[in-house]
């Protein structure tokens, strides 16, 4: 039986697939953390730049999985029902994640 209210976060990763370029990471996940600081312990850091979801620097496009934003001003509703989100505001809210970036 889960602890959470419905609707709020129930599972979290035990990984994070992370694809950069031509490398593919599986990085162990560490609760409440974003996905710039997952991608940042595997040594493959999301690029980012104001880190509080103004800019979109850290653009990542979610392929399995869902997660969610603590702000986003950077990305229109299109672009997050395309799957983008904001690295440095996502945590990861279901059993799978995996992202693109770079
Ligand atoms: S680094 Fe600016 S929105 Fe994430």
């Amino acid at each position: 039986m889960s602890s959470t209210a419905p609707g709020l976060v129930d599972e979290i990763p035990h990984t994070v697939k992370l694809r950069s370029g031509h490398r593919r990471i599986e990085q162990p996940y560490y609760a409440g953390e974003t996905l710039v600081d997952t991608s940042c312990r595997a040594g493959v850091p999301i690029p980012t730049n104001c880190r509080a979801g103004l800019c979109g620097t850290c653009v990542v496009q979610v392929l399995k999985g869902k997660v969610r934003m603590r702000r986003n001003l950077a990305l229109d509703e299109a672009q997050v029902a395309a799957g983008f989100a904001l690295g440095c505001q996502s945590t990861p809210i279901s059993a799978e994640c995996e992202i693109r970036y770079g």
